[in-house]
């Protein structure tokens, strides 16, 4: 959260900085700002989304040939334009914008205003800034100097960049916990948190590591580490093309991302799943495969919608592979005193392979021992750098804020990790194996023709759109699904709903069912349909509107339903594929029929790097 962009090179600094702030917009937009070198240092920062900055700014004098600009999801101090990023040190003389949390900044900030600093905002990056400048000139050192001092009292993350009045050509950027990328051209760096505002200019980029610090200028990059040692930048190769991020004629990034899924899925099962030859080989986890089989237990951590990837993952791996599986809020686990065993194997499942709690959780663990098995989106991410062994989902770039496409392909990555080690530990009978393979591989087309109801799922949309409230219900592996379509419906539409196993829902959540509130029933057919006809039964008695995601040729359920939408058989391992696909497209139209922007909803950000 926070998007970070900086350039220093040949070009005007000013297009490219804004043109990068607005590909990383998904990563927080309550404000939004620029520093530009050019005859002195100037600043410019404005509350709310990049457009507004862009007004903001015209008419203003925005030369320079080098730039930093931020991009800000809010965490100390209120979104205004008074704590948006770049913040100034107190004598003028630098500018710093910053991604990450400084814990000790209270502390640091009691220090300071004894000796006579004040702030103008609430945040803790002013008090970075001037904590910096009390350095500089207290020892009397360079910049570079005074930041590396700084950075050894600093707890807590940061990716930051800073830029000198007095230095046309330098930033000076520095990471631990938040992501940071430079993109290498000809004569000019590009620096950013991920490598969306790079790769139209470059596809060479250095990953930045925790505790270093990168001294950028137009022919020069050098990184250090905070003891002052020279480190060699180690250039890698995007993978990723312009139009992956790119809205493609689509009205969001969202609905793009819901319509790719045929291919992302694809592009998931593409070499690895071979149903011809009826295999499954990840050569990511190959090594680990006899260690993953053996382990006594397989603890999964993620958060948000990755978290309900694991929970569906817990069902599936202990089904076919017999290993006692526990699911984990990164956030809860990395705070209290787990139990790990040496060989437990922990399994992260993370998107962005940046969210703060996941990272640290996964780092404690493996301090414990485990071995961490990482399943991520983004290549090159810390998660996936810290992790042992993993798969990549390979869904491209997710700009989205809500998940859809890259849920999807941490399902199929989950469903064949199973099916390789339910192979390898001897759980998995060979025919159920083989079967399981042939409906993974006809997961895409099935999606496509589910695609096609997106007509009539808009219909329900602007009949539902206007609830206040709604239940979410399912059973065995359609439940984490109900979680998940619960979590779009509020993510984008802002509707209160709640997912629950259907069976739990006359423990209490009944209490809210009345003829305005929508049910939805995840209720393909399964081995729980029997019991999940019954809980729309007492819905229905109640008088609730049930909406019933079904498989093709179930006859019971639209006697019960309102409305249905119906899903191409498939073996209910396989089911939670599609049934997710038309409850994002029922969030996403209802989102879009209340007028909100369901890209970029509100208070929400797409990579969490703060704890
Ligand atoms: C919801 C959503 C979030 C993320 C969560 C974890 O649509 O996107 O709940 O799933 O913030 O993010 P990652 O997967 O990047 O670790």
């Amino acid at each position: 959260m926070c998007g970070i962009v900086g350039y220093t090179g040949h070009r005007q600094a000013y297009p490219i900085v804004v043109k990068g702030l607005k590909r990383l917009e998904y990563r927080g937009y309550d404000s939004a700002g620029i520093a530009l070198v050019h005859d002195g240092l100037h600043v410019y920062k404005k509350q709310g989304k990049v457009s507004n900055l862009e007004e903001a700014v015209l008419g203003k004098n925005l030369d320079g040939h080098i730039g930093i600009g931020h991009t800000r999801w809010a965490t100390h101090g209120e979104p205004s334009d008074r704590n948006a990023h770049p913040h100034t040190s107190q004598n003028g003389e630098f500018a710093i914008i910053h991604n990450g949390i400084i814990e000790n900044y209270a502390s640091i900030k009691a220090e300071l205003t004894t000796k006579g600093y004040s702030f103008k905002s609430d945040t803790d990056t002013e008090v970075l800034v001037n904590f910096i400048q009390d350095i500089k000139i207290n020892n009397a050192c360079t910049l570079e100097e005074a930041l590396r001092i700084a950075l050894r009292r600093v707890v807590g993350a940061y990716c930051i960049l800073l830029v000198a009045k007095d230095d046309p050509e330098t930033i000076i950027a520095a990471r631990k916990g938040s992501p940071l990328v430079i993109g290498i051209g000809k004569g000019e760096h590009f620096l950013a948190s991920d490598a969306s505002p790079i790769i139209e200019y470059t596809k060479e980029v250095v990953y930045v590591n925790d505790y270093e610090i990168a001294i950028v200028r137009p022919d020069e990059l050098i990184l250090k580490n905070l003891g002052n040692e020279k480190q060699t930048p180690f250039i890698t190769k995007l993978d990723m093309e312009m139009a992956a991020i790119e809205k493609g004629g689509y009205d969001h990034f969202m609905l793009k991302e819901i319509f790719e899924q045929p291919q992302t899925i694809f592009d998931c099962l593409r070499g690895r799943l071979d149903a011809e030859q009826g295999h499954v080989v990840l050569s990511g986890i190959q090594k680990y495969a006899t260690q993953i089989s053996e382990a006594h237990r397989i603890i999964i951590i993620a958060c948000g919608t990755s978290w309900h990837a694991g929970l569906l993952a817990e069902y599936i791996i202990e089904e076919l592979c017999r290993i006692p599986v526990e699911v984990e809020y990164a956030s809860e686990f990395r705070y209290r005193n787990p139990i790990v065993h040496k060989g437990d194997v922990i399994m992260a499942i993370s998107q962005s392979g940046e969210t703060a709690d996941t990272l640290v959780a996964i780092e404690k663990a493996k301090e414990q021992g485990a071995i961490i098995l990482g399943i991520v989106n983004v290549v090159g991410s810390s998660i996936a750098r810290l992790s042992h062994t993993g798969v990549y989902t390979h869904a491209g770039p997710e700009i989205g804020v809500a998940s859809t496409k890259a849920f999807t392909a941490q399902l199929a990555v989950i469903m064949m990790i199973a099916l390789v080690i339910g192979k390898e530990k001897g759980t998995l009978s060979h025919d159920k194996y083989l079967q399981l393979i042939r409906e993974l591989a006809e997961v895409p087309e099935k999606v496509k023709l589910i695609l096609q109801q997106n007509d009539s799922i808009k219909a329900l949309a602007e009949k539902y759109k206007d609830a206040t409230d709604a239940l979410y219900l399912g059973r065995g592996y359609n439940f984490p699904i109900a979680l998940e379509g619960a979590l779009k419906l509020k993510e984008i539409s802002y509707i209160h709903a709640e997912g629950y196993p259907a069976a739990e829902m006359k423990h209490g959540p009944i209490a809210l069912v009345t003829e305005t509130l929508p049910v939805v029933f995840v209720a393909t057919k399964d081995s729980y349909h029997e019991k999940v006809i019954s809980n729309m039964q007492e819905i229905k008695a109640r008088k609730g509107k049930i909406i019933a995601i079904i498989t093709e040729g179930d006859l019971v359920s639209p006697t019960l339903a309102d409305d249905v939408v119906i899903l191409p058989p498939a073996d209910e391992i396989i089911a939670p594929l599609l049934s997710t696909i038309p409850m994002q497209l029922l969030a996403y139209h209802i989102g879009v029929a209340k007028g909100y922007d369901v890209d970029k909803p509100r208070n929400l950000a797409k990579s969490v790097t703060v704890e």
